[in-house]
């Protein structure tokens, strides 16, 4: 089978038309998905009105899945392999913790020493409208950077923070801010990152960083700054406007991703997603 593909953007991105990923798929039309998915480092998959099961197994294909331990309180009570990104209340009418996830742009687990190599979000519920997830390809991004400027990031290792702008706010909780920092602690990740399958090298930031391993909070924020903003220019970026069962998959090793705040808080906006281990990378940062 020859997989029918429609770009989503100039900078990232493809939709996989005319495919149903709960029926029986042969090794080669996944081997077509997975090449898809390394060249285009987001795929779409729209229409999916599949069980969570369904959902599970799919994620599968492209390996291990995470069961979400670095965040407990944001698991599906029935299913550790999906997280749970929603702003539907508790049961017992108390605000869900999760309802501000993804908010600052970051990659997947990389305050872990295996981030993801891929997440495959699912929409259930949207707002009338808005409720977007921004992706920003960062291969693209380093390769825009100057020679002299790949120079001077080359060596610098970025100390990623599991908790978010967010989750620093009284209203998110502070129980689960002190316990996700626990599980969590602060790890050294390469700024430049080679792609462990395609040997790309893509930049590997994002707002959880505040500072470079072996400076200060004052040096690194410039760079780190300027770094963000080059790699979110709207010409490395892809705004994604979902529908419902909508899947997308991205390969957290080289795009990073942000949940947009662009719409009624009041209406819900519910989505659930697996992530795929990814291999080791970086270190934990003593005395961080
Ligand atoms: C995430 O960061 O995994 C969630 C993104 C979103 O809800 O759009």
């Amino acid at each position: 089978m020859t997989l029918k593909l429609r770009r989503l953007s100039n900078a990232l991105g493809a939709e996989v038309c005319d495919i149903d990923v709960s029926k029986p798929m042969s090794e080669s039309t996944f081997g077509e998905i997975y090449n898809a998915f390394l060249r285009h480092g987001i795929l779409l998959f729209r229409n999916q009105d599949i069980s969570r099961e369904q959902h599970i197994e799919f994620s599968r294909r492209f390996g291990e899945l995470d069961d979400h331990k670095s965040l407990p309180r944001d698991r599906h009570p029935d299913y550790p392999e999906l997280l749970l990104v929603t702003n539907r209340p508790n049961t017992d009418g108390s605000p869900s913790e999760s309802r501000y996830t993804g908010r600052s742009w970051h990659t997947d687990l990389s305050y872990t020493t295996t981030p993801a190599l891929g997440s495959l979000l699912k929409c259930y519920e949207l707002p009338e409208v808005g409720g977007d997830t921004l992706f920003a390809n960062m291969i693209m991004a380093y390769d825009t950077l100057s020679d002299g400027m790949k120079k001077l990031i080359a060596d610098l290792h970025g100390i990623h923070l599991s908790g978010t702008r967010r989750i620093n706010k009284q209203d998110a909780g502070e129980a689960r801010r002190a316990e996700v920092m626990k599980l969590n602690p602060p790890i050294a990740q390469p700024v430049v990152r080679v792609h462990p399958e395609t040997g790309r090298k893509a930049l590997y930031l994002g707002e959880k960083v505040k500072r470079f391993d072996g400076m200060t909070e004052e040096e690194s924020k410039p760079l780190i700054d300027y770094l963000n903003r080059h790699a979110t220019r709207p010409e490395c970026v892809y705004r994604h406007q979902w529908r419902r069962h909508d899947i997308v998959i991205w390969d957290n090793r080289c795009t990073m991703h942000q949940a947009l705040g662009d719409f009624d808080e009041t209406q819900l906006r519910h989505m659930e997603r697996t992530t795929v281990m990814g291999t080791p990378s970086g270190y934990v940062v003593a005395n961080a």
